[in-house]
């Protein structure tokens, strides 16, 4: 491949829904925060040339102690974007802004949820390796495994919904730099590059990922990320 590929971490989020006392990327999983394992995931994908996290803009997380550890073993190849905005969308646009200082517009980025810890190497260069030749891009997906019931106003079933043909859209979500700067640019309000990128007229491909690639949102879902982060990759 002759492109180069980045990876965006946004880690901008309140997390409200998990209802930890910090930020739930700063909560530790295994005696290290959540952003540690998920940067170090990217950090030994031989396939990525650096990773940028973006923190809120006066959030000084990257020069804690609690971050020493993984700067160490990134080194350069490891940067903060200080940007973060109101919204996952916003926070992405903007590093996708910082990194166009750095990066070629054919260069492919891989955005990836500071929320999703379990992620693996092997996960990564998968997606890379599937995506390589892709005029498009695509994302980690798992298909719906449940059926699916829509609720009335009481919570009572409304209806049932067939999953055939539903995927989960997971994170990394893999685009050529120049394509995704312009589809945040067209669709702001978007919950997800696939998203934005479909505004477009382009269809993502979707890639197998994995259950284990689970995005850390509710006060259970520590504990299972962690018991996940035991297992080998
Ligand atoms: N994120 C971000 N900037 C925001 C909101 C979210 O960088 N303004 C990041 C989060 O840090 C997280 C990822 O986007 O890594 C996915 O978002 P989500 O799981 O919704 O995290 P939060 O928004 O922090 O959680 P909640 O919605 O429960 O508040
Ligand atoms: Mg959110």
């Amino acid at each position: 491949m002759a492109q180069r590929c980045f990876a965006l971490i946004p880690a901008a989020g309140a997390g409200a829904r998990a209802g930890a006392p910090s930020p739930k990327q700063y909560v530790p999983l295994n005696g290290e925060a959540m952003l540690v394992h998920t940067i170090r995931a990217f950090i030994r994908s031989p396939a990525i040339a650096a990773v940028r996290v973006v923190l809120s803009a006066d959030d000084t997380w990257g020069s804690s102690a609690d971050a020493a550890s993984i700067r160490a073993e990134a080194g350069t190849r490891l940067g903060f974007v200080q940007a973060g905005g109101a919204s996952r969308a916003r926070s992405v646009a903007n590093g996708l802004e910082a990194l166009a200082a750095e990066a070629a517009a054919d260069d492919w980025v891989l955005v990836h949820d500071a929320a999703r810890p379990c992620i693996t190497p092997a996960m990564i260069g998968g997606l890379i390796d599937t995506l390589a030749d892709d005029p498009v891009g695509g994302l980690l997906a798992w298909p719906v495994p449940d059926t699916l019931k829509r609720a009335d106003a009481s919570g009572r079933v409304e209806a049932t919904i067939a999953r055939e043909g539903l995927w989960l859209a997971q994170t990394p979500q893999m685009f050529r730099i120049g394509l995704l700067r312009a589809a945040y640019a067209a669709a702001p309000g978007v919950t997800d590059e696939a998203g934005a990128v479909e505004a477009l007229g382009h269809a993502p491909r979707l890639c197998l990922g994995s259950a284990r690639n689970l995005k850390v949102t509710y006060p259970a879902d520590f504990e299972l990320a962690t018991a996940y982060l035991r297992l080998a990759d």
